[in-house]
Order: structure tokens, then C-alpha cells, then sequence
């Protein structure tokens, strides 16, 4: 037998009895007579003690145990003299008897420890020493229990498993696709899916009504933090369904996962507008776990000869709670920072609002205490308080303020990881004009109705379109998107001519999928959630790449396997490459 307990299970209660473990040797502390080892597996860590008084030459076998052995011990449970209240077996230990050496190790490239002493790439090339770190596999324990929960809730509401294929043809979610050459059609490619976008919509045409799918995902991306080129989404599907229907069945997931997993009720999760919330916050994804929302100064600003002012499309500001106590130095910094070329601002205006309520702007010469009143006014500032003010076109001004609102609020302590406040954003636009293409794009996929009071302006007004389309973003990470689904074959094209589709085109890229909906296409939509990203809320980490076993680089290399790699001359003839 290998072992009677884990190594994180032992407590004061099992004093007295005789146990084998087996694990890993994560530290060995060396008093000559007397050896400590810190024992480790999955479940925890437990002290073993070597005594050269009761075992001369076990004690001598224990000085020449390195990192990382695997030894199986037997032993006594006895209490610790120095106890460590840190872990919860620190206050026993195992009075070693026996032990065998399972397997022995080379010295491991970093410590494997919650602190280790590794840089990311190392780490990356030996993820397998790496995914040894509890700190990191409570992450995977995680991730683990979550897909537990996301299946439970869904299984329980009826919806179906189904499994789509990996070698398709390019889905429309608008990145770039990954290819695989086929070599049964020389100079023939398959593309991997961007999302089962089309497949689920084709059950629906089946009659699975509830359709789901735990699904690896790839698309051709630059990195980010959160990004990764494979990725796992809870894709959904349903059918005769409105909007109201998907938002509170998944609003209805989200929250059981968040209460299985955490015991964390998120409480009803607000419904914002597009519009609204690139008013109030600037982004489509707002963190709504702090106000300082953004607020309009246009009319209390304009017009008094400042032409950085006048000149501009919108001036917005955020009202800092407190923010007086900032240092001029602090707020050149955070001038310095929003004139970054990531930000792209000009520059940045402050008006401090003094504690006897006097107020002092850096752009004195143009706005005295009376103007400056109306913007303290109009952002409902208090004594103590910090007034910061951008300019320029309105939809970059407001990307800009949201970075800077986040900047700020990371700052004052406003986002801390252990609280999470969701909520969704509907009526997107439809499309999006393209300059560069003289083309308008699908925000989400062609496949996406517009809402139906707007049909109407398909042709006249594009712009103007909402999408029968939402989002879902917790903390200020989009973590699910989706919509209603045009099941009318005639709205369908008018879709693909607003996109600058010709029919051969529609019909080459999509034929199969607009054939299925000759046949009595149900009313269906759908959402799909990052699995990535909702892990790495929970664990509270900004890089999705700490949820994942094998992750990529930020070049899309797996260093470890060392992928992608060159073909042999062989297999490239193979394909007919
Ligand atoms: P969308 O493209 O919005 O919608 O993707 C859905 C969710 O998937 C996650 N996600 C990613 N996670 C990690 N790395 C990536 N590169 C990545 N890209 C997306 C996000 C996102 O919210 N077929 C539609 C869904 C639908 O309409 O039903 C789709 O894929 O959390």
C-alpha cells in the first residue's frame, strides 16, 4: 500500500497512530542528528522528523534526499514540539520508522513553492513542475468545480451535451482562422472553429431545442492577458426563445455557479444599455464594482476661450472621492499616463476641490471660482474631492476616461478581487462602419437580428441599428456574448447585403447553413461564456493563462512542447505542400 492518509490530512486527533504517506520532498532542513522534511502531495504538506538517537542510519538516508524525490515513509504520528499554525497539519508530525525511495529527481530548475523563485518562461517550459505548486493547482481545482456547476445548473434546465467538429470550414466570429492542411484534398484546408457558431444554430434547425457544449475554441488573436489562441467557451443554444428568456436563464447560471463555488450571492445583475453604459462608464464592459461614473461637462465648460474646450467634441470628467489628497507630483503622473500612446490623450485638466470648498484648477486663467463651481456642481463634488477632465471626440474621450476611471480606481482601492459585481449590456449596434474598408462590419456575427422596431433603417440608417445582441461582463471583463439569431431567411439576406455579401459569397461561405433554414428554422439565440475568463475572476488573477494546464506565450508558442514547429520534407509532400 502506498499510502494510509494523504499528506493533508493528519491532525491532533490521529496522534498515536501509525500511517504511510507517500509524496514529494519539497524542503529538507539538515540539524545533522536531526532531519525535517516538508512531505507534499495534492492535498497539503506534513512535517516528517529523522532522529539520529532512534535511527542513526535513517537519519544518514534522509541527509541525502533532494528536491523532489518521491519517497513513501511510514511512521508514527506524534505532536510537534514547534508548532506551525500556517498549515492545518502543522501542529503534528511523522516520527519516521521506514522509508523508501520511490523515485529520485533532479534538482527542480525553481523552487516549487507558493513563492517560487521562477520567471514565467521557465516556468512555461517546465509546467509540469510548475502545475506541482498548490498555488497553482487550486486554480485547476477550481476551474474543475466551476465546469462541475456550469454542467449541473445546465443539465438540470434540460439542455443536451452535443458534441460539434474541430476540423470545419472558417466561422464568422472575425478573427483569424487556424488551418489544417488536408492531405486526402491536396491544397485543401480545414479551418478549427472560432465558436460552434454555425453548428449550434443547425441543432436548433434539428429540433435539440437546448443545446450545450463545454468547447475548445481557436482563433488567430493578438495576445492579452486575457486572450488566449485556444480557449474554452460554455456555448449555449436555444430555441423559441426571446431575450428575456437567455437573460435570466443565464443570469440564473451565473449566479448558482457563483454561489457554489464561493457562496458568493451576486444579487441580481443590473441590465444596462449599450448607449448607457458608453455614457456612464465609457466602455461596453463596465467594472461596476465603484461608481466615479463619467460626467458630462459640455455645457459648463464651453465657451470661455479655452480652446482645447472649445474645439472639442465632448468634455467629460470623473469626480475622485477624497482625491484632494493627491500630490501635484501624483497628478502629473497621471498626466504622464493618460498621454501614453496605449491612452492617446493630449493631456489631462484637474480641478482640486479644497476642504474650506475653495476650488483650484490647472486651467485657472480660463475658469474662475464661479465657473469652476458649475463643474464641482455638475459632478456632485464634496469637500476633499478631485475633479479630472478630458477632451477630444467623443467616442475616444470616452475610451480614455474608462481607463483612467480604472487606472484611479485600482488606486484608491476600489477593485479589490474578493468582490465581484456583474451585469449585462444590450442593444449593441448592429454594425460598425470600417474606414479602411469602406465596409460595415457585424459587431457580433452576421447571424444576429437586429432588434425589430429598427428593420427598418437596414438600408437607410445602418448605423442607427441596435442588435438584438448582449454581453455579460463581471469586474470589467466581458465574460459571455451572444443573441437572438435571424431565423428569417429574407431578413437573413438583407443581413449579407448590408455587409457587402454578394449572394455567391453568402451562399459559398454560408449556403449550408441559409439551406437549413429553408427547412422551418425555429425562433432560437444563444449565448457563449469564456470558461477562461470566468476561472480567473474567481481566482482572482488578471491572466487567464494561470487557469489553464498548458497555456501559450505571449507569441503563441507552447514552450514546453515547443509547438508550433516546421514539418519534415516528408510530411510537407504529404500534404502537397
Ligand atoms: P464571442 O466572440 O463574444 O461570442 O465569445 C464568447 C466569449 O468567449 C470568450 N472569449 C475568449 N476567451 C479567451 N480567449 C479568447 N481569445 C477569447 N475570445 C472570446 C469571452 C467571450 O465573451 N458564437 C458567439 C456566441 C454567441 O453568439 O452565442 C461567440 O463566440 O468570454
Amino acid at each position: 500500500m502506498h499510502r494510509t492518509h494523504t499528506c493533508g490530512e493528519l491532525r491532533t486527533n490521529h496522534i498515536g497512530t501509525q500511517v504511510t504517506l507517500s509524496g514529494w520532498v519539497q524542503r529538507r532542513t539538515d540539524f545533522g542528528a536531526l532531519t525535517f522534511i516538508d512531505l507534499r502531495d495534492r492535498y497539503g504538506i506534513t512535517q516528517l522528523s529523522f532522529n539520529e538517537e532512534y535511527n542513526k542510519e535513517l537519519n544518514e538516508k534522509a541527509r541525502s534526499l533532494g528536491r523532489e524525490f518521491v519517497i513513501k515513509v511510514h511512521g508514527e504520528v506524534i505532536e510537534r514540539s514547534s508548532k506551525n499554525d500556517k498549515i492545518p497539519t502543522g501542529h503534528i508530525e511523522i516520527k519516521v520508522t521506514d522509508f523508501e525511495i520511490l523515485n529520485a529527481s533532479l534538482t527542480p530548475p525553481f523552487t516549487i513553492e507558493d513563492d517560487t523563485d521562477g520567471g514565467e518562461e521557465i516556468r512555461l517550459k517546465y509546467r509540469y513542475l510548475d502545475l506541482r505548486r498548490n498555488a497553482i493547482q487550486d486554480k485547476l481545482i477550481l476551474r474543475s468545480k466551476l465546469n462541475k456547476a456550469v454542467r449541473d445548473y445546465l443539465n438540470n434546465a434540460g439542455f443536451i451535451d452535443v458534441e460539434t467538429p474541430v476540423l470545419i470550414k472558417s466561422t464568422p466570429e472575425g478573427a483569424r482562422d487556424f488551418v489544417v492542411p488536408s492531405r486526402m484534398n491536396e491544397g485543401q484546408y480545414y479551418a478549427l472553429p472560432q465558436s460552434p457558431q454555425t453548428f449550434k444554430q443547425l441543432l436548433m434547425v434539428s429540433g435539440l431545442d437546448k443545446y450545450y457544449q463545454i468547447v475548445k475554441c481557436f482563433r488567430d488573436e493578438d495576445f492579452r492577458a486575457d486572450r488566449q489562441p485556444e480557449f474554452t467557451q460554455i456555448d449555449c443554444e436555444m430555441s423559441f426563445v426571446e431575450r428575456e428568456d437567455i437573460l435570466s436563464t443565464f443570469e440564473g447560471m451565473i449566479r448558482d455557479v457563483f454561489q457554489s463555488v464561493k457562496e458568493i450571492d451576486l444579487g441580481q445583475i443590473p441590465i444596462l444599455t449599450y448607449d448607457d453604459a458608453m455614457k456612464r462608464f465609457g466602455s461596453d464592459k463596465p467594472d461596476m464594482r465603484f461608481g466615479m461614473e463619467l460626467v458630462d461637462l459640455d455645457d459648463v465648460a464651453k465657451g470661455n476661450g479655452f480652446s482645447v474646450f472649445d474645439n472639442a467634441e465632448s468634455i467629460v470628467a470623473i469626480n475622485v472621492k477624497g482625491g484632494n489628497t493627491y500630490t501635484r507630483k501624483e497628478l502629473d503622473a497621471f498626466t504622464d499616463w493618460v498621454k501614453r500612446p496605449q491612452i492617446g490623450a493630449l493631456g489631462l485638466i484637474y480641478c482640486r476641490v479644497n476642504e474650506d470648498g475653495s476650488l483650484k484648477s490647472s486651467v485657472d486663467k480660463f475658469f474662475d471660482e464661479t465657473k469652476l463651481k458649475l463643474w464641482a456642481d455638475q459632478c456632485t463634488s464634496e469637500a476633499g474631492d478631485l475633479i479630472l477632465v478630458l477632451s477630444g471626440k467623443t467616442d475616444k474621450v470616452r475610451k480614455q476616461m474608462n481607463e483612467l476611471r480604472l487606472h484611479v480606481g485600482e488606486l484608491q482601492g476600489l477593485r479589490p478581487k474578493n468582490k465581484f459585481a456583474a451585469c449585462w449590456v444590450v442593444d449593441f449596434p448592429l454594425v460598425e462602419y470600417d474606414e479602411e474598408s469602406g465596409k460595415w462590419h457585424a459587431m457580433h456575427h452576421p447571424f444576429t437580428s437586429p432588434i425589430p422596431a429598427d428593420r427598418d433603417k437596414m438600408q437607410t440608417d445602418p448605423g442607427a441599428v441596435k442588435a438584438n445582441a448582449y454581453d455579460m461582463a463581471i469586474n470589467g471583463m466581458e465574460v459571455g456574448g451572444g443573441s437572438i439569431r435571424i431565423h428569417d431567411k429574407q431578413l437573413q439576406k438583407r443581413m449579407f447585403d448590408l455587409l457587402g455579401f454578394t449572394e455567391e459569397e453568402a451562399q459559398e461561405q454560408f449556403g449550408f447553413l441559409m439551406n437549413a433554414f429553408e427547412y422551418g428554422a425555429p425562433p432560437h439565440g444563444g449565448i457563449a461564456f469564456g470558461l477562461d475568463r470566468l476561472t480567473a475572476i474567481l481566482a482572482g488573477t488578471d491572466s487567464i493563462r494561470d487557469v489553464i494546464a498548458f497555456p501559450k506565450n505571449n507569441m503563441g508558442r507552447d514552450i514546453m512542447i515547443d509547438a508550433p514547429a516546421p514539418l519534415n520534407a516528408d510530411q510537407k509532400k504529404e500534404l502537397g505542400m
